[in-house]
Order: structure tokens, then sequence, then C-alpha cells
């Protein structure tokens, strides 16, 4: 209680704000081993990527169709591939390459509202394979053991939008043994498996930027929050929707003072979240939220709410120390968890958000800059090296079953 009075008071006596003594009096803080450290990696020099020449109509064309593809939060894989195309590790001798990468964009077919659809894209990346398996030999090799993809729709490579469904579908076959980039990331979950790379949903860098506001402002803000609580377009029944974490923080916290939470999305959204200590990036649909990466460049602590997520980065960001994980079970009680934090915890948080670092591997910047989000990428991949040479098969040896799968995928795209 006496912690709870305590940054009752500070906050509300205002002015003081936790992030102005981080940010002025303190400098940035390193975790020797992990911040910093592996995300200052150079991949450069430590592997090279040959990407496929693939007829446009797997990239170029549909997102002449729909340009609204260059702004969703999957809009990942369509800036990966123009930061592979001029990247010193292309390399154009595939004879030499350790990653090969197909440029495909499978999230971009959006609804005319804007929300990308998966249907097609198991026939089109089945189309993509065995277009690659016929033309070149490498794919054959290792049946893509030595190929990656970029696969950010909401459950990656299960390739649909309802849980259910994608558990049922479970990993397109022909992925088992390639390479995943995705943004889905959940422990014992069939639509991450062993290997895979974690990456933060897309976030538009240049707009954040736009919105930055002095670095000295008073945090005065408690917990902060925008977005759905319930999804009565898609769960009317309620319930299923982010497993009723979201519903528990409305119907607990809605009238707290504490807690500046509610569904308007205001046009000073991101100078709020530069004015609060705490941002709650609960799970919604599936555990990825653009939530996270918005908290990490504003330098808004995370209060993670998702139970077995696993984070973009993992092995690089020490997500526990830069946030605070509260479980779906115990958001009853976060007001008591996030006031009982020892003020000194929560001021060191602070400065391992203000680590340049940290908010730099957040970010798809275009043109690319050292240590964002497209080099942790190409550092996941080096890590991996060298292939075990258990992924080269045998001469004759075959694993992937082309026809396995439902049906439907098998039709021609
Ligand atoms: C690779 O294997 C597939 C399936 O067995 C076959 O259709 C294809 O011709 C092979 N590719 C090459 C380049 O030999
Ligand atoms: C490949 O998958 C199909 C469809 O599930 C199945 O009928 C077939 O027996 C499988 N082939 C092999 C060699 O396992």
């Amino acid at each position: 209680m006496r912690t709870l009075w305590w940054v009752l008071g500070v906050v509300l006596v205002g002015g003081f704000g936790l992030g102005y003594g981080a940010e002025k009096s303190l400098h940035t803080e390193r975790i020797s081993g992990s911040a910093g450290d592996v995300l200052e990696d150079d991949p450069v020099g430590r592997l090279k990527v040959f990407i496929y020449e693939l007829p446009s109509k797997y990239n170029k064309k549909i997102l002449q169709k729909d340009p609204r593809c260059l702004n969703h939060m999957f809009a990942a894989e369509i800036f990966m591939h123009r930061f592979l195309l001029s990247s010193p590790v292309r390399t154009l001798n595939p004879e030499e390459a350790d990653w090969f990468y197909t440029p495909i964009y499978t999230t971009c077919d959006l609804t005319p509202n804007g929300l990308p659809l998966p249907f097609k894209s198991p026939r089109m990346m089945r189309s993509a394979i065995q277009l690659i398996a016929s033309n070149w030999p490498y794919w054959n090799r290792t049946e893509g053991a030595d190929h990656f993809f970029v696969v950010p729709h909401d459950f990656g490579a299960c390739f649909h939008y309802q849980e259910e469904k994608a558990i049922e579908r479970g990993i397109l076959p022909l992925l088992q043994r390639a390479t995943l980039v995705q943004t889905f990331g959940q422990r014992n979950h069939v639509c991450l498996k062993d290997g895979s790379i974690t990456i933060p949903p897309y976030a538009p860098p240049q707009k954040m930027q736009a919105h930055l506001i002095a670095q000295d402002t008073p945090r005065s803000i408690f917990v902060y929050f925008r977005g759905l609580f319930y999804d009565v377009n898609n769960d009317p029944e309620g319930g299923y929707y982010a497993r009723g974490a979201r519903a528990a923080v409305w119907e607990n916290f809605k009238d707290n003072p504490l807690f500046d939470i509610s569904t308007d999305h205001p046009t000073t959204y991101y100078e709020d979240m530069q004015r609060a200590i705490f941002c709650l990036c609960p799970l919604g649909w599936a555990p990825w939220s653009p939530r996270l990466v918005e908290a990490v460049v504003f330098g808004c602590i995370p209060v993670i709410i998702a139970d077995d997520i696993v984070l973009p980065f993992a092995d690089a960001i020490p997500w526990e120390e830069i946030g605070v994980y509260v479980a779906e079970a115990d958001v009853p009680n976060l007001d008591t968890i996030l006031t009982s934090i020892p003020i000194d915890v929560i001021l060191r948080k602070q400065r391992l958000l203000a680590n340049p670092s940290m908010k730099q591997a957040m970010l798809f910047p275009q043109p690319a800059q050292s240590g964002d989000a497209f080099h942790q990428i190409l550092n996941g991949l080096a890590r991996k090296l060298p292939h075990d040479n258990s992924v080269f098969l045998k001469p004759g040896e075959k694993i992937l079953n082309w026809t396995a799968g439902p049906v439907g995928d098998l039709k021609p795209w």
C-alpha cells in the first residue's frame, strides 16, 4: 500500500514524470550479452542470401493491384524483399549461398476494408515452391531446409485467420523443413515450429517519428491503452476475443483513475504513449500486436498480457527486463501488480528502453538502418549457420509429401 500511495503521489502531483529523471539524468543502460551486444551485430560477411527470380505475379503485380499492402501490419514481407535486393548479403551466385529466399507476398490480398485474407496463400505458396523446385536444383537438395520464407499472417504458415481452423490446417506441409520468419509467436502451438524467427509486426516508422515529443516530457499517465476490448463484429457473444483478457481489463479498470483506457483512437495517440509509464500490450485475436512496437519506440514500459507469447527476436531482446509480464488470469490484480513495482525497477526498465538499439530492432525503416528489424532477421539467420550436414538429402532421398494437406490446396494457383 505504501508503494501504491507513493506512485499515486508522484503521478497526481504531476510534473515529475518517471521518464524525466530517467532520460535526463542517466544514460541508457545495457545488459551485457544481450541488449546492445547481439542487437548491434553486423550480419554482413556472416551469411549470403540468394534471391529467386520469380514472375512478378507472385510479388510486384499483387502489390500494384493493392498498394495498401505497404501500410498494413504484415507489410514486412514486401519491405524484406526490397531490403534484400540491395543488401550486401545478397549473392547472385546460388552456389555460394547459405540461404535461399523466395519473394512472395502471400498476405497482400485485402478485403475492401483492408483486412488481409489468407485463403489463396497456400496455393500461391505451393505454386512458388513448385516453380523453384523445378527450375533450380537447390530446393530438392534439402527440400527447403536452407530456404527461408516470410509469412507474417496471423497464424503464420497455417494460413487461416481463425485459430481453430489454423490449428486444424497446421503449417503448410511443403514448408515443414524451411525456416519461417513470422509475427506469430506462441509456445506449444502447431503454427510455431522450432527454429522459426519471430519478428515484430510492421508499424510505420516515419509516422511514428513525426510524432516524437520532447524527451523530457513528464510521464503523467500511469497506464495507457487504446484498442478493442470486445470484438462485437467477430465475437458477438464475447469470451473468445483475446481469450477474455481485454474484456477483463475493461471491466475491472474502466473507472480507475490510474488507467487511461478507451476504444477511441485519439490523434494524440503516439504523443500520449510518450506521456505514459506503462502501456498495455494485451493479446488480440492472435498474440501479435503493433502496441508492443509502439511501446518500445516511445519508451513506455510494455505490460505484456498474453500467456505463452513468444516475443520478437526473443533471443536478442531481454523482454523480461524491459517489460512486465502479467498472466491473463491476473488481470483483475493489474493495478496492485503495477503499483507495487519498486521505483528503481521502473527506472531501470526505462533506461533499458531508452537504448536506441532496442527501438531500432522493432522497426523496418526505408532505407534500412544498421540494427533495424531487417538486420535482426539476418542476424537470426546467420546464427543458424553453418547448416548441419544432415539437412542435405542423400541421392534419391525424399521426405516431403507433395500431396499432403487439404485437397483444396492442391488446386493450381
Ligand atoms: C525436384 O523434385 C521434384 C519432385 O520430386 C521434381 O518434380 C523436380 O523435377 C525436381 N527438380 C529438379 C530440378 O530436378
Ligand atoms: C501423401 O499424402 C497423401 C494425402 O494425405 C496420402 O494419401 C499419401 O499416402 C501420402 N504419401 C506418402 C508417401 O506418405
